[in-house]
Protein backbone atom coordinates (compact mmCIF):
# COMPACT_ATOMS: atom_id res chain seq x y z
CA UNK A 1 0.00 0.00 0.00
CA UNK A 2 3.01 2.29 0.63
CA UNK A 3 4.08 1.53 -2.27
CA UNK A 4 0.75 2.96 -4.07
CA UNK A 5 0.42 5.94 -2.06
CA UNK A 6 4.12 6.99 -2.88
CA UNK A 7 3.22 6.26 -6.04
CA UNK A 8 -0.46 8.42 -6.38
CA UNK A 9 -1.63 5.41 -8.63
CA UNK A 10 -4.65 3.41 -7.33
CA UNK A 11 -5.17 -0.41 -7.19
CA UNK A 12 -6.93 0.20 -10.82
CA UNK A 13 -3.66 1.23 -12.08
CA UNK A 14 -1.50 -0.84 -11.13
CA UNK A 15 -3.84 -4.00 -12.71
CA UNK A 16 -3.15 -1.88 -16.01
CA UNK A 17 0.19 -2.04 -14.81
CA UNK A 18 0.55 -5.75 -14.60
CA UNK A 19 -1.76 -6.05 -17.81
CA UNK A 20 1.12 -4.25 -19.72
CA UNK A 21 3.69 -6.24 -17.76
CA UNK A 22 2.27 -9.46 -19.42
CA UNK A 23 2.22 -8.24 -22.63
CA UNK A 24 5.86 -7.42 -22.44
CA UNK A 25 6.03 -4.15 -21.24
CA UNK A 26 9.22 -4.92 -19.16
CA UNK A 27 11.00 -5.65 -22.28
CA UNK A 28 10.70 -2.44 -23.83
CA UNK A 29 7.52 -1.24 -25.92
CA UNK A 30 4.24 -3.21 -26.61
CA UNK A 31 1.69 -1.66 -28.87
CA UNK A 32 -1.99 -1.89 -27.60
CA UNK A 33 -5.07 -0.11 -28.29
CA UNK A 34 -7.30 1.64 -25.93
CA UNK A 35 -10.07 -0.68 -27.41
CA UNK A 36 -8.04 -3.93 -26.47
CA UNK A 37 -7.53 -2.83 -23.39
CA UNK A 38 -10.86 -1.87 -22.42
CA UNK A 39 -12.03 -5.18 -23.24
CA UNK A 40 -9.47 -7.22 -21.22
CA UNK A 41 -10.26 -4.74 -18.52
CA UNK A 42 -14.14 -4.93 -18.63
CA UNK A 43 -14.37 -1.13 -18.71
CA UNK A 44 -14.56 1.47 -21.13
CA UNK A 45 -12.20 3.49 -23.68
CA UNK A 46 -12.74 6.30 -21.48
CA UNK A 47 -11.68 4.65 -18.04
CA UNK A 48 -8.71 2.64 -20.23
CA UNK A 49 -7.48 5.78 -21.63
CA UNK A 50 -7.86 7.36 -18.13
CA UNK A 51 -6.18 4.88 -15.99
CA UNK A 52 -2.73 4.92 -18.69
CA UNK A 53 -2.91 9.01 -18.16
CA UNK A 54 -2.50 8.54 -14.85
CA UNK A 55 0.36 5.80 -14.88
CA UNK A 56 2.33 7.93 -17.58
CA UNK A 57 1.65 11.30 -14.89
CA UNK A 58 2.74 9.18 -12.59
CA UNK A 59 5.86 8.25 -14.59
CA UNK A 60 5.38 4.35 -14.23
CA UNK A 61 5.01 4.35 -18.19
CA UNK A 62 5.99 6.05 -20.70
CA UNK A 63 3.90 6.22 -24.29
CA UNK A 64 3.40 7.05 -27.24
CA UNK A 65 0.96 7.87 -29.23
CA UNK A 66 0.12 6.36 -33.02
CA UNK A 67 -2.53 6.69 -35.38
CA UNK A 68 -3.89 3.14 -35.05
CA UNK A 69 -2.92 2.71 -31.25
CA UNK A 70 -0.28 3.39 -28.59
CA UNK A 71 3.24 2.27 -28.01
CA UNK A 72 4.10 1.61 -23.89
CA UNK A 73 7.25 0.67 -21.97
CA UNK A 74 6.65 0.06 -18.56
CA UNK A 75 9.74 2.86 -16.74
CA UNK A 76 11.83 1.13 -14.22
CA UNK A 77 10.00 2.91 -11.73
CA UNK A 78 6.44 0.94 -13.15
CA UNK A 79 9.19 -2.20 -12.19
CA UNK A 80 9.62 -1.26 -8.95
CA UNK A 81 5.93 -1.00 -8.07
CA UNK A 82 5.43 -4.27 -9.61
CA UNK A 83 8.09 -5.63 -7.65
CA UNK A 84 6.90 -4.37 -4.22
CA UNK A 85 3.54 -6.72 -5.03
CA UNK A 86 5.23 -9.34 -6.64
CA UNK A 87 6.76 -9.11 -2.87
CA UNK A 88 3.98 -9.32 -0.78
CA UNK A 89 2.93 -12.22 -2.56
CA UNK A 90 5.95 -13.88 -2.21
CA UNK A 91 5.96 -13.30 1.64
CA UNK A 92 1.90 -14.99 1.73
CA UNK A 93 2.82 -17.45 -0.54
CA UNK A 94 6.24 -18.70 0.16
CA UNK A 95 7.17 -18.46 3.81
CA UNK A 96 9.03 -21.69 3.97
CA UNK A 97 12.11 -20.36 1.70
CA UNK A 98 14.94 -18.69 2.93
CA UNK A 99 15.53 -15.08 2.97
CA UNK A 100 18.73 -13.42 2.30
CA UNK A 101 20.80 -11.02 4.62
CA UNK A 102 23.83 -9.36 3.33
CA UNK A 103 26.22 -7.65 5.83
CA UNK A 104 29.62 -7.63 7.18
CA UNK A 105 31.56 -9.31 9.82
CA UNK A 106 32.38 -7.30 12.98
CA UNK A 107 33.69 -7.98 16.29
CA UNK A 108 31.13 -7.81 19.59
CA UNK A 109 32.05 -7.35 23.20
CA UNK A 110 32.80 -10.80 23.91
CA UNK A 111 29.52 -11.42 25.24
CA UNK A 112 28.66 -14.01 23.14
CA UNK A 113 31.32 -16.82 24.55
CA UNK A 114 29.59 -16.70 27.82
CA UNK A 115 26.17 -16.39 27.03
CA UNK A 116 26.24 -19.90 24.66
CA UNK A 117 28.73 -21.71 27.46
CA UNK A 118 25.68 -21.19 30.00
CA UNK A 119 24.71 -24.84 31.04
CA UNK A 120 20.90 -24.27 30.97
CA UNK A 121 21.28 -23.13 27.26
CA UNK A 122 23.81 -25.22 26.11
CA UNK A 123 21.98 -27.93 26.69
CA UNK A 124 18.64 -26.92 24.88
CA UNK A 125 21.14 -26.10 22.30
CA UNK A 126 21.97 -30.15 22.18
CA UNK A 127 18.61 -31.04 22.24
CA UNK A 128 16.95 -28.74 19.67
CA UNK A 129 19.80 -27.93 16.68
CA UNK A 130 21.76 -31.21 17.53
CA UNK A 131 24.96 -29.49 18.53
CA UNK A 132 27.29 -27.82 21.08
CA UNK A 133 28.01 -24.64 19.58
CA UNK A 134 31.26 -23.19 19.42
CA UNK A 135 31.34 -21.37 22.54
CA UNK A 136 30.35 -17.43 20.73
CA UNK A 137 28.36 -15.90 18.66
CA UNK A 138 29.99 -14.34 15.39
CA UNK A 139 28.34 -10.86 14.62
CA UNK A 140 27.22 -9.58 11.04
CA UNK A 141 26.32 -6.05 10.42
CA UNK A 142 23.76 -5.95 8.24
CA UNK A 143 23.46 -3.66 5.11
CA UNK A 144 20.48 -0.96 5.36
CA UNK A 145 18.57 -3.08 2.65
CA UNK A 146 19.17 -6.33 5.06
CA UNK A 147 17.66 -5.01 7.99
CA UNK A 148 14.76 -4.20 6.34
CA UNK A 149 14.25 -7.62 4.85
CA UNK A 150 15.29 -9.38 8.15
CA UNK A 151 11.40 -8.19 9.43
CA UNK A 152 10.23 -10.96 6.63
CA UNK A 153 12.30 -13.38 9.49
CA UNK A 154 9.13 -13.14 12.26
CA UNK A 155 7.36 -14.91 8.91
CA UNK A 156 9.38 -18.17 9.64
CA UNK A 157 8.92 -21.51 12.15
CA UNK A 158 11.17 -20.49 14.90
CA UNK A 159 13.02 -23.02 16.80
CA UNK A 160 12.46 -21.82 20.61
CA UNK A 161 15.23 -21.47 23.17
CA UNK A 162 13.24 -21.23 26.59
CA UNK A 163 14.75 -18.72 28.95
CA UNK A 164 15.49 -20.34 32.80
CA UNK A 165 16.59 -19.39 36.03
CA UNK A 166 19.73 -20.06 38.27
CA UNK A 167 20.52 -18.83 41.75
CA UNK A 168 21.51 -15.56 41.08
CA UNK A 169 19.51 -14.56 37.97
CA UNK A 170 17.00 -15.14 35.27
CA UNK A 171 17.80 -15.61 31.63
CA UNK A 172 15.29 -14.66 28.76
CA UNK A 173 14.20 -16.89 26.11
CA UNK A 174 15.56 -16.53 22.66
CA UNK A 175 14.71 -17.51 19.06
CA UNK A 176 16.84 -19.47 16.66
CA UNK A 177 16.45 -19.71 12.65
CA UNK A 178 18.63 -22.14 10.09
CA UNK A 179 21.15 -20.18 8.29
CA UNK A 180 23.96 -20.94 5.73
CA UNK A 181 26.43 -18.62 5.33
CA UNK A 182 28.11 -17.57 2.22
CA UNK A 183 31.31 -15.54 1.96
CA UNK A 184 32.84 -13.13 -0.60
CA UNK A 185 34.53 -16.25 -2.51
CA UNK A 186 31.43 -18.23 -2.41
CA UNK A 187 33.08 -20.67 0.03
CA UNK A 188 29.74 -22.11 2.48
CA UNK A 189 28.88 -23.15 5.54
CA UNK A 190 25.67 -25.07 6.19
CA UNK A 191 24.14 -25.85 9.13
CA UNK A 192 24.64 -22.76 11.79
CA UNK A 193 21.88 -20.75 12.89
CA UNK A 194 20.76 -17.52 14.22
CA UNK A 195 20.31 -16.28 17.50
CA UNK A 196 18.16 -13.34 18.47
CA UNK A 197 16.62 -12.77 22.25
CA UNK A 198 12.87 -13.40 22.01
CA UNK A 199 11.60 -10.31 24.03
CA UNK A 200 14.31 -7.56 24.86
CA UNK A 201 14.82 -5.02 21.91
CA UNK A 202 18.33 -5.80 20.05
CA UNK A 203 20.13 -4.24 17.48
CA UNK A 204 18.16 -5.22 14.10
CA UNK A 205 21.61 -4.30 12.33
CA UNK A 206 23.19 -7.18 14.29
CA UNK A 207 22.82 -10.65 13.29
CA UNK A 208 24.11 -13.21 15.57
CA UNK A 209 25.16 -16.27 14.83
CA UNK A 210 26.03 -19.88 16.12
CA UNK A 211 27.38 -23.19 14.57
CA UNK A 212 29.07 -25.91 15.78
CA UNK A 213 32.40 -25.14 14.28
CA UNK A 214 34.57 -21.30 14.87
CA UNK A 215 33.09 -19.67 11.68
CA UNK A 216 35.85 -17.29 11.61
CA UNK A 217 38.47 -20.40 10.88
CA UNK A 218 35.81 -22.61 8.44
CA UNK A 219 35.63 -19.43 6.11
CA UNK A 220 38.61 -18.22 7.14
CA UNK A 221 36.44 -14.33 7.53
CA UNK A 222 37.88 -11.30 9.54
CA UNK A 223 36.15 -8.55 10.72
CA UNK A 224 35.25 -6.57 7.28
CA UNK A 225 34.53 -9.15 5.44
CA UNK A 226 31.51 -9.47 3.47
CA UNK A 227 28.86 -12.63 4.02
CA UNK A 228 25.42 -13.67 2.80
CA UNK A 229 23.24 -15.45 5.58
CA UNK A 230 20.45 -17.16 3.96
CA UNK A 231 17.94 -17.64 6.81
CA UNK A 232 15.20 -19.99 7.04
CA UNK A 233 14.04 -23.53 5.96
CA UNK A 234 17.42 -25.23 4.38
CA UNK A 235 15.38 -26.70 1.83
CA UNK A 236 13.51 -23.61 0.70
CA UNK A 237 10.90 -24.13 -2.07
CA UNK A 238 7.12 -22.52 -1.67
CA UNK A 239 4.86 -23.94 1.62
CA UNK A 240 2.48 -25.46 -0.60
CA UNK A 241 0.43 -28.16 0.93
CA UNK A 242 -0.43 -29.39 -2.69
CA UNK A 243 2.70 -30.02 -3.43
CA UNK A 244 4.34 -31.75 -0.43
CA UNK A 245 1.24 -33.99 0.12
CA UNK A 246 -1.01 -34.20 -3.12
CA UNK A 247 0.54 -37.41 -4.53
CA UNK A 248 2.97 -38.82 -1.81
CA UNK A 249 5.55 -39.66 -4.48
CA UNK A 250 8.40 -37.57 -2.46
CA UNK A 251 10.66 -39.85 -0.97
CA UNK A 252 12.68 -37.90 0.99
O1 LIG B 1 31.35 -10.83 20.95
P1 LIG B 1 32.57 -11.16 20.16
O2 LIG B 1 32.37 -11.03 18.69
O3 LIG B 1 33.79 -10.43 20.62
O4 LIG B 1 32.99 -12.66 20.45
P2 LIG B 1 32.24 -13.94 20.99
O5 LIG B 1 30.80 -13.95 20.72
O6 LIG B 1 32.66 -14.12 22.41
O7 LIG B 1 32.94 -15.04 20.08
C1 LIG B 1 34.34 -15.27 20.13
C2 LIG B 1 34.97 -15.19 18.74
O8 LIG B 1 34.60 -16.31 17.96
C3 LIG B 1 34.57 -13.98 17.94
O9 LIG B 1 35.68 -13.56 17.17
C4 LIG B 1 33.50 -14.53 17.01
O10 LIG B 1 33.39 -13.78 15.82
C5 LIG B 1 34.01 -15.93 16.74
N1 LIG B 1 33.00 -16.96 16.43
C6 LIG B 1 33.15 -17.78 15.32
O11 LIG B 1 34.06 -17.57 14.53
N2 LIG B 1 32.28 -18.80 15.07
C7 LIG B 1 31.26 -19.06 15.90
N3 LIG B 1 30.44 -20.06 15.65
C8 LIG B 1 31.08 -18.23 17.03
C9 LIG B 1 31.98 -17.20 17.28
Amino acid sequence: MSVLAESAVGHDELAVLKLLALEGGLEGDVKISCSRLAERLDASNQTASRRLQRLETATLLERDTVSDGQWVAITEEGERVLRAEYEEYRRIFETGTEIELDGTVTSGMGEGRHYISLSGYKRQFEERLGYEPFPGTLNVELREESVRRRSAVASLEPIPIDGWEDEERTYGPAVCQPATIETATGETYEGAHTIAPERTHHDEDQLELIAPDKLREELDLADGDHVTVYVGEEDGGPASPAESTADGGDER
